[in-house]
């Protein structure tokens, strides 16, 4: 399954994600760790470690990527938000677009396809877990219906500096 979405500037093809993606979905990542509190780590995700992350994922049908003029410029995906099986029914997303490709609608089309797939996989609830000033995901998921269960405040850290998380839910069925 292939979605074209057109918006301002960039014609983004979100497809399916394939393992020949893994150096790419990488990149984006620890960039985000390196320069955001989108991810509440400094400790970058090695090569294998990204393989194995994104071998689960393709197991159950549970990543994409956005493509602009042929390259990786996104990735979403979404797994358990809990381990225990009483959450079953329950996902967790994620969503990340190259930062010099913000803006141009890509993070849209890839929570659209990650939404969608997550509906068609049965699931009940979708889970964003967003640091509390992070205003563009915040609006992102607004927009897509997700709804600010509530913040939790100075749960994590990063930076020298207390983040607070804040956690917003879309039902899916
Ligand atoms: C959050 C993120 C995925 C949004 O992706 P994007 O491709 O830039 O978003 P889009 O262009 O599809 O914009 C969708 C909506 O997001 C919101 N948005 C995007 N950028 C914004 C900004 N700078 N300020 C406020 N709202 C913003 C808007 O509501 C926008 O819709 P609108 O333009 O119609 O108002 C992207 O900024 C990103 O990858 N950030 C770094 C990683 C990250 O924070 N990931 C989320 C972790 S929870």
């Amino acid at each position: 399954m292939a979605s074209i979405y057109a918006r301002s500037t960039a014609a983004v093809t979100v497809r399916p994600a394939r393992p020949g993606d893994v150096a790419a979905i990488r990149a984006i990542r620890n960039h985000a760790i390196e320069h955001s509190t989108a991810l509440w780590t400094r400790t970058l995700q090695t090569p294998d470690q990204a393989v194995t992350w994104l071998a689960a994922h393709l197991e159950r049908g549970s990543a994409f990527v956005a493509e602009v003029d042929a390259e990786v410029a996104g990735f979403a995906a979404y797994g358990p938000w809990r381990e225990l099986d009483g959450y079953r029914h329950t996902v967790e997303n994620s969503v990340y677009v190259r930062e010099d490709r913000h803006g141009l609608g890509i993070g849209s089309a890839l929570l659209t396809a990650l939404v969608t797939a997550a509906r068609e996989a049965g699931h009940h609830v979708m889970i964003a877990g967003i640091e509390a000033g992070n205003t563009p995901s915040i609006r992102l998921h607004e927009r897509f219906g997700f709804q600010v269960a509530g913040t939790l405040p100075e749960v994590g850290t990063k930076f020298g500096r207390w983040l607070d998380l804040t956690l917003m839910r879309l039902p899916l069925a």
